[in-house]
């Protein structure tokens, strides 16, 4: 005969539901939020889930909420299937990223230069990978792991998780540029080396944070990551980049973690880091139909619409600088 677990909920006999461990709120984080995180369902879609019966914690058959649970301790079931649990033998790190550091397993052939694998004194270095690209001088926070799902969730456009850069600016911004940054820029679209047409940016969230003598103090929140992004949008308003650093991917914060430093995340961490890239891929809204446009000729292209201060080029050429061919967010 099939066993029949025993009922967590408001039908449960007291006597075998001795004020159940799921009730106590120290013992891990919500049922529904742990399932969802799982990649179960949506957090609504598992509430209903408990409540119609259909999960299981270490036998108890748990219907009423709220309830607690620890995924990494816990057996939980849906339907008699155990939900996925974090691996044991993956690893997070982040980094806080020195310049003239490559953001790169090694080098190419022939060349010696630090890269970021080489600061990180930890036994699963040699497995990790960087997590996105930054640049060479770039700063700030990079993450390591060996977990390539989540990776791509971080830096796939689809789920457009967001990522926060500090920067520092040749010139006083001036509010026209403002606007244009934030509405989206067209940059280049390259391949094997050669421009393939140009494509406008998604928008871009910006505060001007202070004035710094002749230059600017930005903040800028991307959801994509094309090849030295920031950079471009910038240098095409006619502002050049004088200083970057990333200062968060999604909720993940560099504040504490001193230059060249790394640390390990916490589990709550990487749950956090999964509840994103699902949050950032259900909020995001429809593409812009008219973002595309065709291969740019010299004469046919899109022309820009003003000079900045630092003497600006067009949106069509403004990014011609564009090299590898990669993901650099
Ligand atoms: N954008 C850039 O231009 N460079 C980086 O390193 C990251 C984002």
């Amino acid at each position: 005969m099939p066993r029949r677990p025993r009922q967590h909920g408001p039908h449960a006999d007291p006597a075998s539901d001795p004020a159940s461990a799921l009730r106590n709120a120290q013992r891990g984080e919500r049922l529904q939020r742990v399932l969802a995180d799982a990649g179960v369902a949506s957090r609504r879609a598992c509430e209903a889930l408990i409540e119609e019966g259909h999960v299981e914690v270490n036998g108890e058959l748990v219907t009423t909420l709220p309830a607690w649970a620890d995924p990494a301790q816990d057996t939980i079931l849906v339907d008699g299937r155990p939900i996925r649990r974090e691996k044991p033998d993956n690893h997070y790190i982040l980094l806080n990223k020195p310049a003239r550091t490559l953001t790169t397993v090694e080098d190419e052939p022939g060349a010696d230069r630090r890269t970021v694998v080489d600061l990180v004194d930890h036994p699963a270095a040699p497995r990790l990978f960087p997590v996105g690209r930054l640049d060479f001088e770039t700063t700030g926070l990079v993450l390591l792991t060996n977990d390539g799902d989540l990776a791509n969730r971080l830096t796939h456009p689809r789920y457009g998780v967001p990522k926060t850069y500090r920067v520092k600016v040749r010139g006083r911004i001036d509010p026209e540029a403002v606007g244009e940054l934030e509405e989206g820029s067209y940059l280049a679209d390259r391949k094997g080396g050669q421009t393939t047409g140009a494509s406008r940016t998604s928008r871009v969230e910006l505060a001007v944070l202070r004035w710094d003598g002749p230059d600017t103090w930005l903040e800028l929140t991307l959801r994509e990551g094309r090849n030295r992004q920031v950079r471009r949008m910038l240098s095409a308003v006619g502002y050049p980049v004088k200083k970057l650093e990333r200062v968060a991917m999604g909720p993940l914060r560099l504040k504490g973690v001193a230059r060249g430093s790394w640390r390990v995340l916490a589990a709550h961490e990487v749950r956090a880091l999964r509840r994103s890239a699902a949050q950032a891929e259900r909020g995001r809204g429809a593409p812009r139909s008219s973002d595309r446009r065709g291969p740019v000729s010299p004469k046919k292209g899109p022309t820009g619409r003003r000079a900045g201060a630092g003497g600006g080029c067009s949106r069509d050429r403004a990014d011609s600088a564009t090299t590898r061919d990669q993901r650099g967010d």
